[in-house]
């Protein structure tokens, strides 16, 4: 039996919202068809958005969106994204499948999908291939509130009241197709562009989020850091950046044998926990740089990126990055969201890539059907994370499977004082007895939902309710104790009172 000693007297910070954030980027079936449709398309939706796909990431409570990159990001300009439909440009998407982007989702689109959404917005700026006029117009054009041209254009088009653009993403991975750059180089660069990101509201300023590395590449983040860290100045919360992000994705045989998302073996199914554990290594080591120069911790780790990237489903464009989604990313999702939740003191947003239809996808579509896949329902168990505060676990006797620590956990306490407790057992083929115990006190009432299935499971168009959440048998003991049983690859959020 595995115990999972939580201590609420010693809380370890606020689990940040934005660490249950997603990404939409302009690839494959991601924005158009899976979020964005003609309203003459037959498939309900207002304003051109997908009514089944709002409701379904309302549900899970989508607290940031980034956009529109990724990749595309550097190769996006923003001016071809607004006006008249008619006379918007059309483009090749050069990155992703060489299809003809008509650019009927840009600004006022993705402003549109976030009001429905109800979540924050994380706008991704153009270093690769933009200019800083660019930059600093889109800046204008989405947040001043006053006579400017860019402000005019913008009652022009339709919308007179300025956006919240929450978050600004300054290029992306800068060291690969936003531009090959040196870290030394794109950090002078950084330091320029981040200068023209005006703050026209100072009560509500834009946070700014300087390119990280990728994967363990601890030299760009300290050669970044080096340059372009400014502490903030005393009379101004912000210095040069708010956030470093960091991408890092699950390739079970690594970049050139990413291997199917279905189809796999016992070895594939260790190697990807393994690497999805790994997430913990990488916020330590970024982390141990960032402390050099934040150590008061003000800038936030912002994992803008991170998932399970299989080979795309056969028969799909390869450049549209369509894969399905099974127990076994339900997993990924979990170990990941505990890891977050533990590290809340330096991650301070993450993004799932992507949020529909391509790669590690909470939702799928085909024509006017959607599908929640098992990474939704983690977010959906998840979600009570969202804003409380982390709590330590310790796990006695976790097991092993595949070398691995069998179960993993992490816990918070609501504002109310109810605890939410998540808990994974990645073992593919072993159940595991799970208690809960409570440093400080007794637990009065316990309640609880699994998700559980044999590792391929996933759901289709046809069987779409083949993975789903069902009640977890989670019982109440006389010392206070909470137990329950995990069945394999299964994954449990139990509430305590
Ligand atoms: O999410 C797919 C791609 O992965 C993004 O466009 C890019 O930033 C990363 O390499």
């Amino acid at each position: 039996m595995a115990t999972i000693h939580i201590d609420e007297t010693r809380p370890l910070g606020t689990i940040a919202p934005e660490i249950y954030g997603h990404f939409s980027e302009h690839l494959g079936r991601c924005i158009y068809e899976g979020i964005f449709v003609k309203p003459d398309s037959g498939i309900p939706n207002v304003n051109g958005m997908r009514t089944d796909v709002v409701e379904a990431l309302r549900e899970i409570r989508v607290p940031v969106l980034r956009w529109p990159g990724g990749c595309f990001a550097d190769e996006y300009h923003w001016k071809d994204g607004i006006g008249p439909l008619e006379s918007r440009k059309r483009m090749v998407n050069t990155h992703w499948g060489g299809v003809v982007e008509d650019n009927s989702f840009g600004t006022h689109e993705f402003f549109e999908l976030c009001r429905q959404l109800g979540c924050k917005t994380y706008v991704n700026g153009n270093v690769g291939s933009g200019t800083v006029q660019e930059m600093s117009e889109w800046v204008e054009y989405m947040t001043f509130d006053g006579v400017s041209p860019m402000a005019q254009l913008r009652a022009e088009n339709g919308r007179r009241e300025p956006w919240k653009v929450d978050y600004f993403g300054v290029g992306n991975e800068n060291w690969g197709c936003g531009g090959n750059m040196t870290p030394t180089y794109y950090a002078n660069l950084y330091r320029r562009y981040q200068t023209y990101v005006r703050q026209y509201h100072r009560d509500a300023p834009i946070q700014k989020i300087c390119g990280g590395p990728n994967v363990d590449d601890v030299k760009w983040t300290k050669k970044v850091l080096k340059t372009c860290f400014a502490a903030p100045h005393p009379e101004d919360a912000h210095g040069f950046m708010d956030g470093l992000s960091l991408h890092y994705y699950v390739h079970p045989g690594g970049w050139k044998n990413k291997g199917s998302a279905t189809v796999f073996t016992q070895e594939e199914w260790y190697a990807t926990m393994e690497k999805a554990l790994y997430m913990e290594e990488l916020i330590r080591l970024h982390g141990a740089v960032m402390d050099k120069y934040d150590p008061e911790k003000k800038i936030g780790l912002i994992v803008d990126e991170w998932g399970a990237w299989y080979d795309v489903e056969p028969g799909t464009n390869p450049g549209f990055l369509y894969q399905q989604n099974t127990m076994r990313d339900a997993l990924v999702a979990a170990l990941t969201l505990n890891i977050f939740n533990s590290r809340c003191d330096r991650v301070k947003m993450a993004c799932i890539a992507q949020m529909v239809n391509v790669l590690q996808a909470v939702l799928l579509t085909e024509g006017p059907r959607m599908v929640k896949t098992p990474t939704w329902h983690v977010f959906r168990m998840y979600r009570d994370h969202q804003g409380a505060k982390a709590l330590p676990v310790e796990i006695e006797d976790a097991g092993t499977a595949g070398g691995l620590p069998m179960v993993q956990a992490s816990a918070s306490r609501m504002e109310s004082g109810e605890l939410t407790v998540t808990a994974a057992n990645l073992s593919m083929t072993e159940s595991r007895t799970v208690r809960l115990a409570l440093a400080n006190r007794k637990a009065e009432g316990a309640s609880g939902t699994l998700l559980a299935g044999e590792a391929h499971a996933h759901n289709t168009f046809d069987e779409p309710k083949a993975v789903t959440e069902r009640t977890l048998a989670a019982a109440l003991e006389p010392d206070g104790g909470v137990s329950f049983t995990l069945p394999p690859c299964a994954v449990a959020s139990v509430r305590l009172w």
